[in-house]
C-alpha cells in the first residue's frame, strides 16, 4: 500500500504548476475507506497563493466525498529527490482529517515515515 501511494504521488507530481520554484511535488492520501486521492503543488505569480501538493490532495478528497473523510496515510514525492516533509500548514491540514495518519516522505537520509503527531505535536483542534 505504501508503494501504491508513493506511485500515485510520483505520477501526479507531473501535473504540478511550479514555474517559480521549479520544484514539482506530488502527494497521495489513503482514506480509511480505502480510496486514494492525489494532488500537486499549484503556484501563483503572487507567491503566497501557492497551494502545496498535500493540501491539493486533501481538498480534492473533501470536494469529492465531503468533510467526513479520514486520512490513514499520506505519501509525498518531489522531482529533485531531496528531503521534503510536509510544511507546517499542511501538517495542520493533515491533522484536521487524519489525527492518526502516517506520513511517508523523503528525509535527509532516505525514505522516512512518521506519525502526524510526531510532525505536529499538539496540533490545533476546536473541541
Ligand atoms: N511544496 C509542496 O507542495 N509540498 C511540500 O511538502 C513542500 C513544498 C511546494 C510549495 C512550492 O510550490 C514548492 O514546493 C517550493 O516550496
Amino acid at each position: 500500500m505504501r508503494r501504491k501511494l508513493e506511485k500515485a504521488a510520483a505520477k501526479v507530481m507531473k501535473n504540478a504548476h511550479a514555474p517559480y520554484s521549479n520544484f514539482h511535488v506530488g502527494a497521495a492520501i489513503l482514506l480509511t475507506n480505502g480510496k486514494i486521492f492525489s494532488g500537486c503543488n499549484v503556484e501563483n505569480a503572487s507567491y503566497g497563493m501557492t497551494n502545496c501538493a498535500e493540501r491539493t490532495a486533501i481538498f480534492s478528497a473533501v470536494a469529492r466525498l465531503g468533510p467526513k473523510i479520514e486520512i490513514r496515510a499520506v505519501a509525498v514525492a518531489n522531482d529533485h529527490g531531496v528531503a521534503c516533509s510536509p510544511c507546517g500548514a499542511c501538517r495542520q491540514v493533515i491533522y484536521e482529517f487524519g489525527p492518526d495518519a502516517t506520513v511517508f516522505f523523503q528525509g535527509a537520509h532516505g525514505p522516512k515515515q512518521a506519525h502526524i503527531t510526531e510532525l505536529l505535536p499538539e496540533g490545533f483542534r476546536l473541541q
